[in-house]
């Protein structure tokens, strides 16, 4: 009986691009959408643009445009991300839409009849030039604990504290420069605390994450708090229904935007919605998520459902953040990856294989390395799946581009197929990585036995036409087990693979049965190797990258760099690739076996560098430099050195290499992390 089962991925924000982490999301999904329908559900998969809030109203001022004009632009450009990954929404939409307004006013409303919503007064910083209130992030003031300088109105990046932006001293808007007030307002809060049964009974049901459980009962312990659902205009938002004035918080709707995406897919395609919805439904609702939105997905969103008189998901499923070369991706080290940066230079189904396997179902960090990227790349997909096609298909076009009639090796075939029961646990319970090890070792296996029978060998002997056409049908029949296996992570290499098989693989019992006096096409390429220049220029440094071919804003004029007129001499978009930053000195110290370096520890506010220097020579004792500011070179590709790893470089005046130097050095009130211009 086939399974109706609802999907989504979370839903990006419309005030910027896409970037690899969104994507390892999207892949995570659409690979396991794509099994489910293997297996012959109805798996439906739906996203959409997540466009309310105060960022993206302030940028959309900032850029002349209206709100709903930036949201355009970005859902195109996100879509065509989406689409060049391969990622396959039936219906991607917007939370800024007639469907999630009339959703969410809907649940709201219920939740009011219920008693669910309650009002209080707030107190909040009010920025009387831009005439609004502010989020604590755009407050920002000298921590009121360790008196770091240009801190958040919620966190310290330097000492970690949290508190409310009114603890922050000389508090500043970051909307108008001015000095915010504290003014009160009446806010609509949801109450949380009347799910609190309800949520641990969801929690408890079905397989949950150790790692969300685990978190969980840390929030429970903590207690539920009621949640503000409102902010004051200005917003961009739907406004509250009997609140004049008030609009609902993004991540009220942000949640009630997969079910208007859901909703416009069902008047699109003659769906009944409340099937799935209506409390006792007998479908499936799985959300794919970040580790960081876990929250709003395992507490407000199930409570706000139930409350409503709706199901409640089936599971959450929560992964953790993509890291790149092991470091958090960052843009001035240039290991900030744009989704649309990767798809100038390389094709999505290398990606989409290697974050497959890497991905399984714990809520851990994966690190896209890049130099394992290629060496996997190219083991697995080029040196091993496609080699087996590669080297039957030629033999089987020359004796007429018909399979045999029958198998040499029919056992070993049937352990290909009959592994596709494990293989498709693996891939329900999302443990990829474990699937494609278990795929791999299948490729291993079919390359030994072509390896063993070497068909280039036998057709040296035209008596053995026969022998070298049945070692060939072997060879493909394992080589369309694998592929199938693989078609959920490689689609476009599994249509391609369908054209010259003349066979389709969309259902994942199909293999039970082996090709057997079969045309097949003439074999084309399925996948080229990788080449490592290209990859690294996903994180070169100084690369702009690549962005969308976004019209450019209105209110600005964007004009070409001129060429140099003089030669040696840079632009400004030249000087501009350089990421000048404030640094402190925590720590210098003597480096063994160089007379020329020093070790230096940098802060450079939010994190620590490493940074080998010759400074040695100028500055004798080290320890002179702790608590000094410098001025760093902050994304310059890190280099081995012998004693490590330097990332960046200090800025200094020397008359020659090896003669003193002097340690350039900002004026008193810079802060380290400062954009040095
Ligand atoms: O964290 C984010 O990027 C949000 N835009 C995700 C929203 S998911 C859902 F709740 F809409
Ligand atoms: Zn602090």
């Amino acid at each position: 009986m086939p399974r109706k089962i609802l999907v989504t991925s979370a839903l990006p924000y419309a005030n910027g691009s896409l970037h690899l982490g969104h994507l390892i999301e999207a892949v995570q999904t659409d690979i396991w959408v794509r099994f489910q329908r293997m297996q012959g559900h109805d798996c439906l998969y739906v996203c959409a643009e997540d466009t309310h809030g105060t960022p993206v109203m302030i940028k959309a001022q900032a850029e002349g445009v209206t709100p709903e004009e930036l949201i355009r632009r970005t859902a195109a450009e996100h879509v065509r991300d989406y689409q060049g990954f391969l990622i396959g929404h039936d219906h991607f939409h917007s939370t800024h839409s007639p469907e999630t307004q009339a959703i969410t006013n809907d649940l709201y409303l219920k939740l009011k009849a219920k008693g669910h919503i309650t009002t209080r007064s707030v107190r909040q910083a009010y920025d009387e030039k831009a005439g609004m209130f502010l989020p604590d992030r755009y407050v920002k003031g000298e921590c009121p604990v360790c008196h770091t300088a240009d801190q958040y109105g919620d966190s310290c990046e330097n000492c970690g504290s949290t508190y409310t932006p009114d603890k922050l001293i000389d508090p500043v808007s970051t909307i108008s420069q001015t000095t915010p007030v504290w003014r009160e307002s009446e806010h609509y809060f949801f109450k949380l605390g009347d799910f609190e049964n309800v949520l641990r009974n969801w929690l408890s049901g079905g397989a949950r994450q150790s790692e969300v459980r685990a978190k969980l009962d840390e929030w429970f312990k903590a207690g539920l708090q009621d949640w503000d659902i409102s902010r004051d205009a200005p917003y961009f938002g739907f406004e509250i229904p009997g609140a004049p004035g008030k609009y609902f918080y993004v991540w009220f709707d942000a949640p009630i935007g997969y079910l208007g995406s859901f909703r416009a897919l069902c008047d699109k395609r003659g769906l009944d919605y409340d099937e799935y919805l209506r409390a006792d439904s007998q479908t499936e609702l799985y959300h794919f998520i970040g580790k960081d939105i876990s929250y709003f997905h395992n507490l407000f969103w199930p409570a706000v459902l139930h409350g409503s008189g709706c199901r409640k998901p089936t599971a959450v499923f929560v992964h953790g953040f993509l890291t790149v070369n092991g470091a958090k991706m960052s843009k001035s080290r240039g290991t900030f990856i744009s989704a649309s940066r990767y798809l100038s230079l390389l094709p999505p189904e290398p990606l989409r294989f290697y974050f497959a396997t890497k991905l399984n179902s714990a809520v851990e960090d994966i690190d896209l390395s890049l130099d394992d990227f290629v060496a996997r790349v190219n083991s697995d997909i080029v040196g091993k799946l496609v080699n087996i096609a590669s080297r039957c298909a030629g033999f089987v076009q020359r004796a007429g581009g018909q399979l045999a009639a029958q198998l040499p090796d029919q056992q070993l075939y049937a352990e290909f197929a009959a592994l596709r029961g494990t293989i498709a646990e693996l891939y329900d319970a999302r443990d990829y990585s474990a699937a494609l090890r278990g795929i791999m070792g299948l490729a291993d296996r079919a390359n030994q036995y072509v390896d063993t029978m070497k068909p280039w060998a036998l057709a040296k002997d035209p008596a053995k036409a026969a022998e070298v056409l049945a070692v060939c049908t072997q060879g493909i029949n394992l080589f369309r087990v694998l592929m199938s296996y693989l078609a959920p992570v490689m689609p476009r290499m599994a249509e391609k693979a369908g054209r010259f098989l003349n066979i389709s693989f969309a259902d994942w019992n199909s293999v039970e049965t082996p090709l057997f006096a079969h045309a097949i096409e003439a074999y084309e390429p399925l996948a080229t190797r990788l080449d490592p220049k290209i990859v690294a220029q996903l994180v070169e440094p100084g690369t702009a990258p690549v962005s969308a071919p976004a019209k450019p804003a209105k209110a600005k004029t964007v004009t070409e760099p001129a060429a140099p007129a003089k030669p040696g001499n840079i632009t400004i978009a030249d000087f501009a690739k350089l990421d000048l930053r404030v640094a402190t000195v925590l720590e210098a110290t003597l480096v063994e076996g160089s007379d020329k370096l020093l070790r230096l520890t940098l802060d450079l506010g939010a994190e620590k560098r490493n940074v080998f220097s010759g400074i040695r020579a100028g500055y004798g004792d080290p320890a002179k430099l702790v608590g000094r500011q410098v001025v760093m070179v902050a994304n310059l590709e890190p280099r081995k050195m012998r004693f490590g790893v330097s990332e960046g470089m200090v800025l200094c005046a020397a008359p020659d290499a090896g003669a003193d130097v002097f340690l350039l050095s900002p004026d008193s009130g810079a802060t380290a992390g400062m954009k040095v211009s």
